[in-house]
């Protein structure tokens, strides 16, 4: 009965260490990052998550995005692509509406160069 148990479990974690070292996500985001770099400090998105090379961006409130591209989910459930990631930077709530995260009203030319500012951080 152990052993059977064991290698039930043992199914799981492996899966789950392969996802953690199978990223890399789909970083191909047609944004301009420097551009992003300027607009997550503008847009405040550090008041509540620590973002490198942003000024000021040290919240707490939600996940760092310090190694963003090493993220193989976003916000624990949702694959990591550039089209996820710039929709989540839109409207989170429409994703996930028990989300901490509110709407920031972010458009979308916004959306997307910060995404590609975030798949910059390795
Ligand atoms: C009021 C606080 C708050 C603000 C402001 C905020 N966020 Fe978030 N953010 C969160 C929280 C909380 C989560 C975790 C959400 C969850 O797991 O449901 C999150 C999750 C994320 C994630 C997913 C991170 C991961 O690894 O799962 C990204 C990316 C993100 N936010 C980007 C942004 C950007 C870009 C802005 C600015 C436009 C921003 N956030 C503004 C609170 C905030």
């Amino acid at each position: 009965v152990t052993r059977r148990f064991a290698s039930r479990a043992f199914v799981p974690i492996v899966l789950a260490l392969a996802g953690c070292r199978d990223q890399p996500p789909d970083a191909s985001t047609p944004g301009d990052p420097d551009r992003g770099r300027r607009v997550l400090a503008a847009h405040e998105c550090g008041v509540c998550h620590e973002i490198p090379g942003v000024t000021g961006a040290h919240g707490r409130v939600g996940p760092s995005l310090h190694s963003f591209t090493r993220h193989p989910y976003v916000a624990g459930k949702f694959p990591n692509t550039s089209e996820v990631l710039v929709s989540w930077i839109k409207d989170a709530p429409a994703m996930a509406p028990l989300t901490a995260m509110p709407d920031l009203a972010v458009d979308d030319r916004d959306a997307r160069d910060m995404a590609a500012y975030l798949y910059t951080l390795e």
